[in-house]
């Protein structure tokens, strides 16, 4: 294992854009997976199952990567599922896998337990779902934070319009009550919805390179499970487009020179029913005088990761060209 690598421990809701994810990490000489966590969030739960362990053995990685299925329900409240925008299966709408392949034996939250008080200060958390998993594993283990390296969010809307509510964004708005408890305990890198419209999107050109680009298995996967998210931009936006929220996070933990700009500060979450549900509240001037401790990707280069995005499809290296 190289220098560089970094040994993390996935925990997603899988439907298209956790699959981009899961496929830069496992193709990437930088990245070890440890162990694929499922949380309740995009899509029916079994889906979600079948999916991670589907993407995993298109990476080629199914054999040295155990799937453990996590929470199917956030903490404590309701949540409806974005099969409007991943199709009712995650993955585009006609894709649903049945792998055959056993997940791992143990409740997903017992597994980041464990392997966290196994190697205290070696594994990097990469949390692309709602945070059920996550706070459920802090309330087993209060000190999750020393225990881990690092822990990477997919959430909120800083300063943004969110994608579910005009106030937040899905893994936030899914469970707040867990997004609360974790950004209140856990030093977090977070990868917000903002930065994902303003520096990910592919937009029709970007696209249309990919339809033409060379005829690869993962090209053509992602061609597949992205038809979905572009039809449900066209109707919503009037665009051809897609984000990709899980995989800029991903490809910022790979690569950190894509990251051009970050700030740390006290960030709250509104964990109320009602208009605010999910909101993510950013102290930019320190009004709170809180502990500041979450640092905020503020600005990504956009052609560094549409780079190595096709890289990843078409090389499968996503490092290709860095
Ligand atoms: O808001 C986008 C996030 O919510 C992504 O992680 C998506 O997969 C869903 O989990
Ligand atoms: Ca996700």
């Amino acid at each position: 294992m190289s220098r560089e690598t970094r040994r993390v421990i996935i925990d997603t809701d899988t439907a298209s854009d956790d699959t981009q994810a899961l496929l830069l990490a496992a193709t990437s000489d930088r990245i070890a997976i440890e162990g694929v966590t499922i949380c309740t969030g995009n899509v029916e739960f079994e889906y979600m199952v079948e999916n991670a362990k589907y993407t995993l053995d298109l990476a080629g990685v199914a054999d040295d990567v155990t799937v453990y299925e996590g929470a199917r329900t956030p903490l404590v409240k309701t949540h409806e599922h974005a099969d409007d925008v991943h199709g009712e299966g995650g993955l585009g709408g006609d894709l649903f896998p049945e792998t055959g392949v056993p997940s791992g034996d143990r409740y997903a939250v017992d597994y980041i337990v464990e392997q966290a008080r196994e190697n205290p200060g070696e594994l990097t958390l990469v949390c692309i779902a709602p945070l059920t998993n996550v706070a459920l594993a802090l309330q087993k283990e209060p000190n999750l934070n020393e225990l881990l390296d690092e822990v990477w969010v997919m959430g909120g809307a800083v300063n943004y319009p969110g994608n579910v509510t005009p106030a937040a964004e899905f893994n936030f708005w899914v469970d707040p009550d867990a997004a609360k408890r974790v950004v209140r305990e856990l030093d977090i890198v977070l990868f917000d919805w903002g930065v994902t419209v303003r520096d990910t999107a592919f937009d029709a050109e970007t696209l249309a390179e990919i339809e033409a680009g060379p005829d690869t298995d993962l090209a053509s996967f992602f061609l597949e499970i992205a038809s979905s998210v572009r039809e449900s931009n066209e109707a919503n936006l009037g665009r051809d487009l897609t984000t990709q929220p899980d995989a800029g996070l991903m490809a910022g933990i790979i690569a950190p020179e894509l990251i051009e700009e970050t700030g740390t500060y006290h960030v709250d979450v509104d964990e109320r029913e009602g208009l605010t549900r999910g909101h993510l509240s950013v102290d930019k001037n320190n009004d709170t005088g809180d502990d500041v401790q979450t640092t905020i990707i503020q600005s990504f280069d956009t052609r560094l990761f549409h780079q190595m995005f096709k890289d990843m499809l078409f090389k499968r290296s996503p490092e290709a060209s860095l």
